[in-house]
């Protein structure tokens, strides 16, 4: 089978799994609509992984999450759905556009009891995080820009408890990974390789399908 026709199949796949289980909704569909009509790249997290993320969540008992990078707020509505009435989830997101639009379809979801975006540097917000000790959190998800993910690994370390589990999105960058030419694929091959060489940490990453870049690496803080 050629790279086109693999590709194709993949995509098929990912489109069953998206009907069987039936992972979006009007909000979500809606969210999706106001961030293309914001302007916002559509480089969110796909249905099937939304779903993914509330799996883990809801395996893992997770009551406060931490995001690192929120775009129009759809990953964080579903990292926010696996979270209880008194959860807590904390967006951080450098573009003021990106945070409004987010704010509002937060409203739209009727999360924004629980979900705080935070707009700023995720370097600098990170910091802030450590020093005024808002720590431990049960999960870690990080999305923002890839050159930063070695860095974010290292802040997200001290933000976590031992059974946190701290997420990659993107780690694979379409097969870049294997062979990296360029920034973002050298740190997310340095962010993977770190993950698998680290004692704290017991890891895995997953291949993901989709029509963008892909994969997602899961770690568990020991
Ligand atoms: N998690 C979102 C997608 C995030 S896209 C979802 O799946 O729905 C990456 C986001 O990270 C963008 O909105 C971008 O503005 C933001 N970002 C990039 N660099 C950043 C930085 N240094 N600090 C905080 N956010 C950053
Ligand atoms: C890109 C970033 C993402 O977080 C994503 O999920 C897909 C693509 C990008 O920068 O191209
Ligand atoms: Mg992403």
């Amino acid at each position: 089978m050629n790279t086109e026709d693999a590709r194709e199949l993949l995509e098929e796949i990912d489109g069953y799994i998206e009907n069987l289980f039936d992972t979006s909704d009007e909000v979500l569909e809606a969210i999706l609509r106001d961030s293309r009509r914001g302007g916002l790249p559509e480089i969110n997290v796909s249905p099937n992984q939304g779903r993914l993320l509330r799996l883990l969540i809801e395996i893992a008992g997770a009551r406060r999450i931490l995001e690192i990078g929120t775009l129009g707020g759809y990953s964080a509505i579903h990292l926010a759905r696996g979270l209880p009435d008194d959860g807590e989830l904390i967006s951080l997101e450098i573009d003021e556009h990106h945070a409004e639009v987010a704010r509002n379809n937060i409203e739209r979801a009727a999360l924004s009891a629980i979900v705080e975006v935070r707009v700023g540097d995720a370097h600098e917000l990170l910091s802030d995080l450590i020093e005024n000790g808002e720590g431990p959190f049960d999960l870690v998800f990080i999305d923002a820009d890839k050159e930063g993910y070695p860095d974010y690994l290292d802040a997200s370390l001290l933000l976590v408890r031992p059974g946190s589990l701290i997420l990659g999105d993107n780690t694979i960058r379409g097969g870049t990974v294997l062979d990296p030419r360029e920034d973002t694929a050298l740190a997310t091959r340095e962010f993977n390789r770190r993950i698998a060489e680290d004692p704290r940490l017991g890891g895995i990453v997953l291949p993901l399908i989709r029509e963008r870049i892909d994969g997602m690496t899961i770690a568990k803080v020991l």
